[in-house]
């Protein structure tokens, strides 16, 4: 295993020790978080008892493989607990996520959730939210009218206007799990998250935006020296 995937699956399994039986788990999406769902299907296999709400397709398919029981946010809308990677964190648990392009299911299962843990490897940790394009999904109904809006919320909190549409590996438009487009904001810096989450939602073809801010409520990060938590 590569040292960076040593790290991941470290914070994962610092994670797993906050997974008791009877529990209601939300499963998130990524790398890091794809250690986490292998390492509690391990757990499941030799007897833990929990159900997983998975955050995307894929995170889906992985634990349905690894034999984990799982439920809709539906059957279940209540969480104890989920367990989710992120593209960056800062002190105040702030979080850039979607990535993996699984943004909006992974805000909605943390929403639901009691506690919200962040795993990553220690490089995710920042001193200011926007070097990682901030991911911004879009209704592909009038897709040039809500750049264009989104184009404007950033001249308005002074952000570059870089928007770029996701492509998939194919070089087609990447599409969601709910069908949605995705506009990464390459910003460099976000003074200011609040105010720019809250101009990103009133606009009305946005779905979702990466901005995750007072959801998580601690991190696990491995680093070199050791894990550090935080929260
Ligand atoms: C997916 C996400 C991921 O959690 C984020 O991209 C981190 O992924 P990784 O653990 O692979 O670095 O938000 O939408």
């Amino acid at each position: 295993m590569t040292d960076p995937e040593r790290l991941k699956r470290e914070a994962a399994a610092r994670a797993l020790a906050l997974v008791s039986d009877g529990m209601a788990v939300g499963l998130g999406t990524g790398s890091t978080a794809k250690h986490f769902v292998a390492l509690l299907g391990e757990r499941v296999r030799a007897g833990l008892r929990i159900v997983g709400v998975p955050t995307s397709e894929e995170t889906r398919m992985q634990a349905e493989g690894e034999g984990i029981p799982l439920a809709t946010l539906d059957e279940q809308p209540v969480l104890d607990l989920t367990v989710d990677g992120a593209d960056e964190l800062d002190d105040r648990l702030r979080l850039i996520k979607g990535g993996g392009g699984a943004l909006l299911r992974e805000k909605i299962v943390a929403a639901a959730s009691r506690r919200m843990i962040v795993i990553a490897d220690g490089s995710k940790r920042v001193a200011c939210l926007g070097r990682f394009p901030l991911p911004v999904e879009v209704n592909p109904f009038g897709l040039e009218a809500t750049r264009r809006a989104v184009s404007a919320v950033l001249a308005r909190r002074n952000c570059p206007d870089d928007l770029r549409l996701r492509s998939a590996a194919n070089g087609t438009p990447f599409v969601t799990d709910g069908g949605h487009l995705i506009l990464d904001a390459h910003l460099s810096r976000i003074d200011d998250p609040e105010a720019l989450a809250a101009d990103l939602v009133a606009v009305p073809g946005v779905v979702e935006h990466g901005l995750f801010l007072g959801l998580a409520t601690g991190a696990i990060l491995a680093t070199s020296e050791g894990l550090v938590e935080l929260g």
